[in-house]
């Protein structure tokens, strides 16, 4: 287990998606019903960050080719995404966002 400071919960808007570097990985972290959740940025299906795409229900859809994924899972949703997309446990502690890399 290795968590890594991600963000400040305060910077996370429900269902608007925030993207973030930490050390080399590209990590995108969503707020969903209150609850963080943090997947890999970069789609399984082309280069396209997710960050930049919508968020509902659940899923995040790529800016690029509209591919889906679940959020809290990473599963793929549609095409053209077919892998699923890698997801991070989180971990929050004094208004503070954690991510295990
Ligand atoms: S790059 Fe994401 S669906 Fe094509």
């Amino acid at each position: 287990m290795a968590l890594k400071f991600a963000a400040k919960l305060a910077d996370l808007v429900e269902d608007e998606p925030l993207g973030v570097t930490i050390g080399e990985e590209r990590i995108a972290l969503y707020l969903l019903d209150g609850e963080v959740h943090a997947t890999h940025n970069v789609c399984t299906h082309q280069f396209a960050l997710l960050s930049d795409g919508y968020m509902e229900d659940g899923c995040i859809e790529c800016p690029l080719h509209q591919g889906r994924f679940d959020i809290r899972t990473g599963a793929a949703q549609c095409a053209p995404v077919t892998q699923p997309i890698r997801v991070y446990g989180v971990q929050v502690e004094g208004g503070e966002v954690f991510v295990d890399l």
